[in-house]
């Protein structure tokens, strides 16, 4: 899981000599550009150091991402002080790749856009230093992304899609069913009470020791999960999906894990194996736990479709229900919300999968969302501080749970 800290942080400053010596190598010249704006989004809250330059039609001019994946994978998950050293060591090429890409130097910017919030503090701190350097020695606004914003508003950058829609945001330190009505205009429906699906399906995944499984050993958590439960029978375990009786639209994964946790414990005393050795019931045991997170998210959102078309909130007849965060590139999470858009007579849209994890588009993206529209684009930056903790938009999950709507049982023939 994820280790956030509570409160809002001052800014770790990187040496300062490297990055004036990578600032240096922009000679600031007078150019002919395309007329349109351009904003440089920059990505550090968790564990990708992501940088691009989109412009106001969206297209993407460059980009880069650094991965952390790999070395986290090995630690058996994120150590907050190890992301922030790899952030530090890659921010600097990352944001030079990605000028260099575009064709531009950042005097050819409108603005630079960087998530501030939520996200690991030490890691944040990394991405907000950099960005404020740029901006103060190429004199740019600045605008601060909130990053689970940024994973909702990507979709408008792929397709052509208005407000008001539905998004559901799961990655691995979030689970969250929002109304998007505006580019900074969120009503939060419902929210993991306590760790999200990502997390959870690391966490079995790092029990099952996937790691050493041949096919697996570079694969994320969730990833590894989904690849091998293809292999696997569902209906040789049952796990149940969680809080079936709370007609509201939050979220439980811990009990999935304990549930999961001891169901393996219990397979390896059978098949006489140690903790660590791969179960020969492996692939059935992930084929489970990722039918009952499919089921559990799906009966979360079709409980949200029904309220907000209830209340008006959503077009009854062409309401749109969005996916996205690493979670949303499992294709079998995806066929059971597919179930749920058709009963309600919703369309559903996900980024393509290296939109829906994390990565510097998003962010430059939002960034000109909010350009255009003229919200939250900072001249001056001397107060701007990171902050790990923050709630998205307005919660009005007490009268989701008020409401208390029934959800008719949909046949999950995944
Ligand atoms: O959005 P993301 O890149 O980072 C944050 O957590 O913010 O999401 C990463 C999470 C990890 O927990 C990973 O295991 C999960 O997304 N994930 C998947 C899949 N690919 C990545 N979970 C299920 N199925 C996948 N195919
Ligand atoms: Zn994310």
């Amino acid at each position: 899981m994820l280790m956030l800290r509570k409160t809002a942080g001052a800014i770790p400053k990187p040496p300062k000599s490297k990055v004036y010596g990578f600032l240096r190598r922009f000679i600031v010249h007078p150019r002919t550009l395309s007329c349109h704006k351009l904003v440089l989004g920059i990505e550090t809250s968790c564990d990708d150091t992501g940088a691009a330059v989109v412009d106001e039609t969206g297209n993407v001019l460059g980009e880069a991402l650094h991965s952390q994946t790999q070395v986290h994978l090995k630690t058996g998950g994120i150590v907050p002080p190890v992301a922030q050293q790899l952030h530090r060591e890659n921010i600097q090429r990352i944001v030079e790749e990605t000028l260099s890409a575009s064709r531009i130097t950042p005097s050819d910017l409108s603005a630079i856009a960087t998530t501030i919030k939520p996200g690991l503090a030490l890691s944040l701190g990394v991405g907000l230093s950099f960005s404020l350097q740029l901006v103060n020695r190429f004199k740019k606004p600045f605008i601060p992304i909130h990053h689970m914003e940024a994973h909702a508003l990507t979709i408008r950058l792929t397709n052509k899609v208005e407000f008001p829609f539905l998004v559901l945001l799961i990655s691995g330190g979030h689970c969250l069913l929002a109304l998007v009505q505006g580019v900074s205009d969120f009503l939060l429906l419902g929210k993991s009470l306590d760790i999200a699906p990502g997390d959870m399906l690391d966490k079995v995944a790092r029990r099952l020791s996937l790691i050493k499984h041949p096919e697996c050993s570079t694969m994320s958590g969730g990833k590894a999960i989904e690849h091998l439960a293809k292999d696997g029978n569902r209906f040789h375990f049952t796990i149940n999906p969680p809080m079936q009786n709370a007609k509201n639209c939050d979220f439980s994964f811990t009990g999935l894990q304990h549930i999961t946790d001891k169901l393996i414990t219990h397979k390896e005393k059978e098949e006489g194996i140690e903790k660590g050795q791969i179960l020969s019931s492996a692939a059935d045991i992930a084929a489970a736990v990722q039918h009952a997170t499919a089921c559990h998210l799906a009966k979360r959102t079709h409980r949200a479709i029904l309220f907000c078309k209830q209340k008006n909130l959503l077009s009854p007849a062409n309401a749109v229900l969005v996916v996205s965060g690493g979670v949303a590139s499992n294709l079998y999470i995806r066929k059971a919300l597919e179930i749920v858009a058709n009963a309600t007579q919703c369309t559903l849209l996900c980024p393509p999968p290296r939109l829906c994890t994390d990565n510097g588009i998003m962010i430059a993206w939002n960034g000109i969302e909010r350009l255009r529209a003229g919200l939250g684009v900072l001249h001056d930056v001397e107060d701007i501080r990171y902050e790990p903790k923050c709630p998205l938009g307005v919660d009005i999950s007490r009268e989701v749970a008020e409401a208390a709507i029934k959800v008719p049982r949909l046949k999950m023939a995944l």
